[in-house]
């Protein structure tokens, strides 16, 4: 059987082409087995997954507990909100002490990027990032390019646009690494104050005309601006920047081809997107939302089988 180059998903960054090829491989099976009648199957029922968000979630969290429920594992869910963590605890130690308690994977949503890293150095599991900060989200990035593949096939020389704040994206950042891990070519369109300083080094191109380059792109990745992540604004106000950079009915008809739409949620409607563009008929959103589930469940199972936990057959 092929096995991932790595242990842990920590990021793009660490992974080869044949991981995301394995991967992707892996998931097109756990499609075709979710869209059955019957959801589950209990290739990991002897294995334990701890679920640990420090910050909020809706897609990632409920994606990845169906894909775990749906391999028949079981699974903890942690709250930092009512946690030991309120009363000084480190990182380490709250992951260390749920080990204790037999469970075998550790999926970690946190704010503070490298959090995954230093779990996967100082703590015996395997370790899935769902997000650190503003650096990776790895599932994110291969679940959003298992869709473009669906629709566009091969994405060497395919033509991705990101538009959005990606000074403060994650899913930024690991998209580009896998899109140029599968040879796409990419440009970003967004406000200068939301270009990050290396971004040229990472092999993508800036277009600041919206226009120029949604006509140049074959699918566009829209990202939400993280208010959250600001200190200050980066920008005027709301409106201008949605004027200048939102995608909405009149620059999609102004380029007169139809491309792929795609945004990783939540959306802000009518800020980076409008409801026409997340409602028309190519909007692959809730597509993206779909292979979500299919795709963690081909990172935890081939993880697992990395891992030599125990695996029944499906
Ligand atoms: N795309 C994404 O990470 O969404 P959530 O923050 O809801 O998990």
């Amino acid at each position: 059987m092929d096995k991932l180059s790595v242990d842990h998903l920590l990021g793009i960054k660490s992974l080869k082409k044949s991981d995301i090829n394995l991967i992707f491989k892996t998931a097109l099976h756990f499609k075709e087995i979710i869209n059955r009648p019957i959801k589950k199957v209990p290739t990991l029922r002897d294995i334990t997954i701890a679920n640990l968000f420090f910050e909020n979630s809706t897609r990632t969290k409920i994606s990845f507990e169906l894909a775990q429920k749906r391999l028949g594992a079981d699974v903890v869910n942690f709250s930092s909100s009512s946690s030991s963590v309120k009363k000084g605890e480190s990182l380490t130690d709250t992951v260390n002490n749920i080990l204790a308690m037999k469970v075998d994977m550790i999926v970690l949503r946190h704010p503070n990027p490298g959090s995954p890293l230093l779990l996967s150095k100082n703590t015996n599991s395997c370790i899935i990032n769902a997000g650190d900060g503003a650096h990776e989200h790895p599932t994110q990035a291969l679940l959003d390019c298992f869709s473009l593949t669906e629709n566009l096939g091969d994405l060497k020389d395919k033509n991705i646009l990101i538009v959005g704040d990606i000074l403060h994206s994650r899913v930024a950042l690991s998209n580009i690494y896998a899109l140029n891990l599968l040879g796409a070519n990419i440009k970003i369109s967004c406000p200068l104050s939301l270009i990050p300083r290396e971004i040229e080094s990472l092999d993508v191109k800036i277009e600041r005309d919206i226009i120029k380059a949604l006509k140049w792109c074959d699918a566009v990745n829209v990202l939400r601006v993280q208010k959250e992540r600001m200190e200050k604004s980066y920008f005027p106000n709301d409106r201008e920047y949605s004027m200048l950079y939102g995608l909405d009915t009149t620059k999609i008809n102004n380029i007169k081809k139809d491309i792929l739409i795609l945004h990783p949620g939540p959306i802000n409607r009518g800020v980076e997107i409008t409801s026409e563009i997340v409602e028309s008929n190519n909007s692959i959103i809730l597509d993206q939302v779909e292979n979500g589930v299919a795709i963690r469940m081909a990172v935890i199972y081939l993880l697992a089988s990395k891992m030599n936990f125990s695996i029944s057959e499906q």
